[in-house]
């Protein structure tokens, strides 16, 4: 079965074909008729996830179920397993899953559709993962040697988390910056720099939301402590490397985070992250699906 649960789904060798092919972007060949339907379910807010999840399928020629929790039996206590099984059973082909549960797709062995991960609490998103990675290889062509640094709140990060091992296998030099309550050894696996030498080193400042709804109450900060201490201020940017690049998943805590003016500065990629996530969410689809690309391009291995 195609699932992508954590990027650990894909080997080193379909990620970079992955990301080759979103970024050039082929036509995809969808024999199906009627089209196969993806069901979508967020039990989590979202905008950027949900949106291009939907984007992707649309470009793809799929039909998309959104699944309203809400207003689902989720609400009577039908578990998460009943609910994709019911799913499956009425013909979707996929199911792409927003969550709070960290590691949620364990309690969906037996499911006979694929399992695309949107988000698992503070596990992984790979998704998120592929469209920095494809923003990254964009701006630097290879990854051996990009100094990335992710700063902010590591510990309660689904981002951090898959970019950093993801990232390592590719051969960036990560490292982190952040308050020390919201360091994870597991992740950063030692030394973590203050913000001042976090500008200096890095090519890619690869920004965190603050994860509020996942904090205890010692973990409070007010917003000015925090962006003086660990954001990234307009001081700060000047003294980032000529080429060096800010990426933040979004959404974005103005003035928390970075300084709003940087949201949009020639330096920032947000946006451009944004655009990826529909390739690379099609590239995903497809994947799943087993829809095949026209023309595939040539394609050379780039670490
Ligand atoms: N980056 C991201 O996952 O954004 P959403 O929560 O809006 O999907």
């Amino acid at each position: 079965m195609r699932h992508l649960r954590t990027l650990d789904d894909l080997t080193v060798d379909q990620i970079e074909r992955l990301l080759v092919r979103a970024d050039s972007q082929g036509s995809y060949i969808t024999r199906e008729t009627p089209p196969q339907t993806v069901a979508n379910l967020f039990f989590e807010p979202s905008t950027r996830t949900k949106c291009s999840f939907e984007m992707a399928q649309k470009e793809l020629g799929l039909h998309s179920l959104h699944f309203d929790v809400e207003h689902s039996s989720v609400q009577k206590g039908e578990t998460l397993y009943d609910t994709v099984k019911t799913l499956e059973s009425i013909g979707c082909k996929a199911v792409v899953i927003r969550h709070p549960m960290d590691a949620y797709y364990k309690q969906l062995e037996g499911i006979n559709i694929p399992i695309i991960n949107a988000g698992d609490g503070s596990g992984n998103h790979p998704t998120q993962s592929l469209l920095d990675l494809l923003t990254i290889q964009q701006e630097f062509l290879i990854f051996q040697g990009v100094n990335v640094v992710i700063c902010g709140d590591i510990r309660h990060s689904r981002v951090a988390r898959t970019n950093a091992n993801i990232l390592r296998k590719l051969g960036a030099k990560v490292s982190f910056s952040g308050p020390k309550a919201w360091m994870d050894d597991k992740i950063t696996r030692g030394k973590v720099l203050s913000m001042d030498e976090a500008v200096e080193l890095a090519d890619v400042m690869m920004m965190l939301r603050i994860q509020t709804e996942r904090h205890n109450e010692e973990d409070i900060w007010t917003k000015e402590a925090y962006h003086q201490e660990f954001g990234l201020t307009l001081e700060r940017e000047k003294k980032m490397k000529e080429n060096a690049i800010i990426l933040h998943p979004a959404p974005v805590n103005r003035d928390v985070e970075l300084a709003s003016d940087l949201v949009e500065c020639e330096r920032s990629r947000i946006f451009k992250q944004m655009e990826n996530g529909v390739k690379v969410r099609k590239e995903v689809l497809a994947y799943a699906l087993n829809i095949d690309v026209e023309e595939e391009k040539s394609y050379e291995r780039i670490v």
